[in-house]
């Protein structure tokens, strides 16, 4: 039976669960869209989405992100040691397919996807204007492979619109709008999230009932 999931596209085990290929698990699992601003050395402006990223276990400050081999994004990370992740609502789903193609690395993508910079504070490159949160990032280690390389990140500035807040400093999720691909055999399907309007505390998930963390995200910024 475990060979069978590599033969067609969609099969049928004896329980009449659907089977897929191990390379179609985005269509179960939802990705963030987010984009990638960088610069070259010589001072480029560059952008490409991103969905493979998430961020380092809780509560660092560290965020992951693997790359194909060629990227232009992967070259500027490399040889100036920075970059925005910047976090994209559904207004900006018209913009992934302009900021995928590929494009040389001495073209401009901001001016090329007709897209305004947000000046960053701690980094060089500029983030991206309408997006609804910023994460200034430096790369602090590579994990190379032969088809792939995982980017760490340490996120110095993480900054977010006013706009897409609750008054208790929460992410107002029907405001932000955050936009998400599921893949299929058809391509990307975008989509956005729905609040079920249920929380736990982290603390809940402890036997004493008490974060070990809780202080990091009770202090002041
Ligand atoms: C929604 C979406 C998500 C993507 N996620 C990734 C990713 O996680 N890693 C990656 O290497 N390429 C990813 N890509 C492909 C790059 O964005 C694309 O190859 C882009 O042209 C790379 O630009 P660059 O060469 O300027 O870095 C994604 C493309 C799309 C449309």
């Amino acid at each position: 039976m475990e060979g069978d999931i590599f033969r067609g596209f969609f099969l049928k085990d004896k329980e009449h669960a659907l089977l897929l290929k191990p390379f179609m698990r985005e269509g179960l699992m939802p990705l963030p869209v987010t984009f990638i601003s960088t610069i070259s050395r010589t001072g480029i402006r560059n952008i490409a989405p991103w969905s493979c990223v998430m961020p380092v276990l809780r509560p660092l400050d560290l965020i992951c992100a693997a790359s194909a081999k060629k990227r232009d994004t992967l070259a500027n990370i490399r040889e100036t040691g920075q970059f925005v992740l910047n976090l994209v609502g559904a207004d900006l789903q018209d913009k992934v397919i302009p900021t995928a193609k590929y494009s040389a690395p001495d073209v401009d993508e901001f001016v090329d996807a007709g897209l305004d910079e947000k000046p960053s504070a701690l980094v060089k490159p500029p983030g991206i204007a309408g997006c609804y949160a910023w994460m200034e990032c430096e790369r602090v280690k590579g994990f190379e492979e032969d088809r792939y390389v995982l980017i760490v990140g340490k996120v110095l500035r993480l900054e977010v619109s006013d706009d897409v807040l609750k008054p208790d400093g929460s992410l107002d999720i029907e405001k932000a709008r955050p936009l998400l691909i599921t893949g299929s055999k058809k391509g990307m399907h975008f989509c956005t999230l729905q609040d079920l309007g249920v929380s736990e505390a982290f603390s809940a998930m402890f036997p004493d009932g008490k974060d070990p963390f809780e202080k990091k995200y009770t202090e002041g910024i």
